[in-house]
């Protein structure tokens, strides 16, 4: 994976996690992942402005077993190439709940279905200015 990986952390239901980053300028996409390890992602999020196939979508999906499992793809794209953005993801009882630069929401169910995640890596066309779990 290329990218920043963080490890060790310890991501808890009842907790929010805010993220503070900027796309490149010329950004194809860029994705925040969520899971147990390095090897498996319970919450992979991926603002697409142009890759894959998909132009200015926010795809979401999980890695189980060595492979992409089923995508989910919800709300608008309030990104821009090199235009800072913050956004927030509640770790619910049953779901990560993103709340977007537009306020406007993501709901992801926590298929893995584990209490806590110790692993938040960063990948692709982005820089991350600050990470906080409170
Ligand atoms: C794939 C892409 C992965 C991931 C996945 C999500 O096409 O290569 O990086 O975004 O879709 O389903």
């Amino acid at each position: 994976m290329k990218g920043m990986i963080v490890k060790n952390m310890s991501f808890k239901v009842g907790q929010t996690l805010t993220v503070v980053g900027v796309p490149k300028p010329d950004a194809a996409n860029f994705a925040i992942n969520i899971g147990p390890d390095d090897q498996e992602i319970t919450f992979h999020m991926n603002p697409r402005f142009n890759a894959h196939g998909d132009e200015n979508t926010v795809v979401c999906n999980s890695y189980q077993g060595g492979c992409w499992c089923e995508e989910h793809r919800e709300g608008g794209f309030p990104f821009q190439q090199g235009e800072e953005f913050k956004i927030t993801i509640e770790f619910t009882p049953t779901e990560f709940l993103v709340t977007l630069p537009d306020g406007s929401n993501i709901h992801f169910p926590n298929r893995m279905g584990a209490e806590k995640y110790s692993c938040i890596s960063f990948e692709e066309d982005v820089r991350i200015r600050s990470i906080e779990i409170k």
